[in-house]
């Protein structure tokens, strides 16, 4: 008997995951990106955030993930296609970064 619950344990799981909407999704790949999430260093909606204050030399600075969600498309998919000073490497694909744009962009509800 127990061997076939924990069968069945995986099932659940794979048919509540296709049952998530688009909003979940998005939200879940802003956060869990295959690599560290977005809302890291960008902050929950996008409109940046302070990460660290550190003195460097005996100068103070910061690290910040600058505010996202004024961005172009464009702009916003070139910079998720290459290196940037700070921020981690991802690789994802066309429909990802246009599922980020778009949680990004989605009406304030
Ligand atoms: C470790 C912190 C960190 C994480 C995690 C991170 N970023 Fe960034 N991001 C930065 C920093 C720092 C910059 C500014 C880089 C620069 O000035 O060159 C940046 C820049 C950007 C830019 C360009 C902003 C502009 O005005 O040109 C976009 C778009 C962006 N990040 C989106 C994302 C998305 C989407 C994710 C998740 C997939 C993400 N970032 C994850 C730190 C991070």
């Amino acid at each position: 008997m127990k061997w076939l619950l924990l069968l069945m344990i995986p099932m659940y799981i794979f048919a509540a995951a296709s049952f998530i909407t688009e909003d979940e999704y998005a939200s879940s790949l802003y956060k869990n990106p295959r690599g560290i999430g977005c809302d890291k260093c960008h902050g929950e909606n996008g409109k940046g955030l302070l990460v660290a204050k550190y003195v460097d030399n005996g100068v103070q600075k910061e690290f910040r993930g600058p505010d996202i969600t004024a961005l172009g498309f464009k702009k916003f998919y070139e910079s998720l296609d290459s290196r940037k000073r700070g921020m981690p490497r991802y690789f994802l694909t066309k429909d990802e970064i246009e599922t980020l744009y778009k949680y990004l962009h989605k009406e304030k509800k």
